[in-house]
């Protein structure tokens, strides 16, 4: 049986991922750790709220004591490292939890990983460690910074993060990177596009639109809508991690894309479309500041050295990911409900 422990795994990736591994691989427990911050919901989970091969543990990845604790009790021998602060608008206007989450709890999930699967622990210069062990940091493209109208980020393209954000995860990238430079840690990192599916909360573009569309609210667009994003289905993410624990180099990094290259502006008249609405609910509003014109993935490493690609094409994805929300109007209340309010309209009533 492996062991893994999930971070972050009550928010939309984490939480697709435990259902994910849980239905595809009976070999394994997950224990998950997550602090339940705005952007974890529980709901996301009922179902498999009462698997005996399932536990849910409240706690921050920052909690030293805590993190030990689980790496005891549950004989952790896999990491995958979902929990983040993971929006962009939100880093612009409060950065510090940004750094704090992302990096400082990374990096002491890698110091509690290392003394745990350490063969020697006190020995500094081993490098011996615990068969069949890994650290899988889920990061993003975002660390590559922003394309012109041509070009694909490949593992290789240099760091350029241009966002609080996305410089909270490249510096937490860094430090995974430095884990295994130096100690020999076995890690991977996964850097992956934007992602889109059920679960994801309402404060990203999709949810937000659909949602916006069934509440006959206007449409957000920023600045002249024809930034671009290349969507990968989240359950296409998940295999690609899976992929990567069972088959990834160590050391190794790898981008997972979906192909799917789309301006914003064309995403929201799909969902205007496909809804029954009326484009005169499109709200071109102030830009975000520093956004990023284009991102694109070059998939090519995880197609051909691990087998891995996509499954979904963006048309059915969205197709299914609309229905998905239209039909989960409960899920959506009630996260839209109390808190979400209030930063809704801190954050758009600047932008008018
Ligand atoms: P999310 O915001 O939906 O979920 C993040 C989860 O982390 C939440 O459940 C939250 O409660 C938890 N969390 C936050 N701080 C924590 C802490 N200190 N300790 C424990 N738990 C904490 O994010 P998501 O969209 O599911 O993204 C998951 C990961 O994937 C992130 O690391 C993100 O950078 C990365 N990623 C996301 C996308 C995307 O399109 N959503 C794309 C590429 C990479
Ligand atoms: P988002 O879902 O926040 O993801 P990211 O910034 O990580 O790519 O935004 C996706 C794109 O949609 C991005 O270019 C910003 C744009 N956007 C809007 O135009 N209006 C909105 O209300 C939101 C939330 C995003």
């Amino acid at each position: 049986m492996k062991n893994i422990l999930v971070t972050g795994g009550a928010g939309f990736i984490g939480s697709n991922f435990v259902k994910y591994m849980l239905n595809i691989d009976d070999n394994v427990s997950i224990i998950n750790v997550d602090l339940l911050t705005y952007a974890g919901n529980l709901q996301s989970l009922a179902e498999v709220a009462e698997n005996p091969r399932y536990r849910f543990v409240k706690g921050d990845i920052r909690d030293r004591e805590l993190i030990d604790n689980l790496f005891y009790k549950y004989h952790i021998d896999t990491v995958v490292n979902f929990a983040a602060e993971s929006h962009v608008d939100r880093s612009i206007t409060e950065p510090e939890i940004f750094l704090t989450t992302n990096i400082i709890g990374t990096q002491n999930l890698l110091d509690i990983a290392k003394r745990h699967w350490k063969v020697e622990p006190d020995n500094k210069y081993s490098r011996d460690y615990a068969a069949g062990i890994k650290f899988l940091q889920v990061s993003t493209d975002e660390v590559y910074g922003a394309l012109g109208q041509t070009g694909m980020f490949t593992e290789t393209t240099p760091l350029a993060p241009n966002s609080p954000y996305s410089a909270s995860k490249a510096g937490a990238d860094m430090v995974v990177r430095a884990y295994n430079e130096t100690f020999g840690l076995p890690v991977n990192i996964t850097r992956c596009s934007n992602n889109y599916g059920p679960y994801q909360f309402p404060e990203k573009l999709i949810p937000l639109m659909i949602n916006n569309c069934q509440q006959g609210k206007s449409l957000p667009v920023y600045g002249d809508g024809m930034q671009i994003r290349d969507w990968l289905h989240v359950s296409d993410h998940c295999s690609a991690i899976y992929r990567v624990l069972e088959k990834g180099q160590t050391g190794e990094v790898y981008n997972i894309g979906g192909n799917n290259e789309k301006a914003n502006i064309e995403i929201v008249k799909l969902i205007i479309q496909a809804m029954g609405k009326d484009e005169s609910l499109i709200s071109y509003v102030q830009d975000r500041p520093g956004h990023d014109r284009r991102y694109a993935i070059d998939n090519a490493k995880i197609t051909s050295e691990l087998g891995w690609s996509p499954s979904y094409t963006f048309e059915q994805g969205i197709a299914e990911t609309i229905e998905w929300y239209l039909k989960n109007g409960q899920w959506m209340e009630q996260v839209t409900s109390g808190s979400y309010l209030e930063y809704y309209d801190r954050m758009y009533a600047v932008r008018k």
